[in-house]
């Protein structure tokens, strides 16, 4: 589905969604996602065959359904979750010391490294909060756009560090440790990339969410949104959303959807439920008075 509406300055049109035929059966989803994202940054000793978030989740919440046996296929998640509810300080950090990342793609999703190729993301300055091991901030980092990534864990920020700091585009970008919820930059950003954070937040914390998230950007710059996941399943992280999810506290913010269209790059079990949404604040018309 694609809505969209009008804007003074248009942004240009979501080309990726048009070209994700690219994904030719394979081995595996996850390898032909791969594949399909063109040249990737390769760095030695990677986990690269990480369990999907998603698919863990999905499959946890099914095993709740089914029985308690079955529940034992997806421990990470269910750890990951139990973890996170025990100590709702301190989770996120414990869940990095243990390896408890169900989430980590183990490099970008391939729909951000397609649009910085294609050129369509706004230049100037990047933040990716809850940034994780930070690909996809890497992955946009360049000499037009310098990117945040935002960091609750010292860990998380310790493997970006570890994984990142010597590539040749280490000048655009920097991990900081944050609360996102909490900070107060000296500067506002020209683009604000979300993945994975809006679902692993409270769903409570959403309006607070989406009001941050409208001070940190700039009064023309833009929101991207991958909106997952989409599906049914009870609790989290990752909670379940819906495009009325955000747009439930991103409008009273102001922002529109330029676009909301099926993310075709996503990976493996995530194809289907997750869609990538462009949120702008149209310019307010100025007063004849
Ligand atoms: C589900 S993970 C997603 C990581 C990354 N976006 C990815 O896709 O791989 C959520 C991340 O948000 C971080 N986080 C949670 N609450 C945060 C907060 N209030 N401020 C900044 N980061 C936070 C966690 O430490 C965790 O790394």
């Amino acid at each position: 589905m694609l809505r969209t509406f009008r804007f003074s300055r248009a942004i240009p049109p979501a080309g990726p969604l048009r070209l994700s035929n690219s994904f030719a059966p394979s081995r595996t989803e996850r390898l032909s996602a791969r594949q399909a994202s063109g040249p990737r940054i390769h760095i030695a000793g990677l986990r690269m065959e990480k369990k999907n978030f998603e698919d863990e989740a999905g499959e946890g919440d099914r095993s709740i359904k089914k029985s308690s046996a079955a529940a034992k296929f997806k421990p990470e998640v269910n750890s990951m979750q139990r973890l996170l509810s025990s100590d709702s300080s301190g989770g996120w950090e414990k869940c990095w010391e243990l390896g408890l990342t169900p989430w980590d793609l183990g490099r970008a999703t391939p729909v951000i490294t397609h649009l910085h190729q294609a050129g369509v993301l706004p230049k100037g300055r990047a933040l990716v909060p809850g940034c994780g091991t930070g690909y996809d901030v890497v992955a946009m980092a360049c000499g037009e756009r310098y990117v945040v990534g935002l960091e609750l864990s010292d860990k998380a920020i310790e493997k970006a560090n570890e994984l990142f700091s010597a590539l040749p585009n280490a000048n655009y970008f920097k991990f900081l440790k944050a609360d996102f919820f909490n900070w107060n930059p000296s500067e506002k950003f020209d683009l604000i990339f979300d993945y994975t954070f809006f679902c692993a937040i409270e769903p409570e914390m959403r309006p607070e969410w989406a009001q941050k998230t409208s001070e940190l950007l700039k009064p023309d710059g833009e929101l991207l949104t991958l909106i997952f996941p989409i599906d049914d399943h009870v609790g989290g992280p990752p909670y379940k959303v819906s495009v009325s999810d955000y747009e439930e506290v991103l409008h009273p913010m102001g922002f529109k959807a330029v676009s909301i269209v099926d993310n075709e790059m996503a990976v493996g079990p995530r194809k289907g439920r997750e869609k990538l949404g462009r949120w702008k604040r149209p310019a307010r018309p100025s007063s004849s008075l």
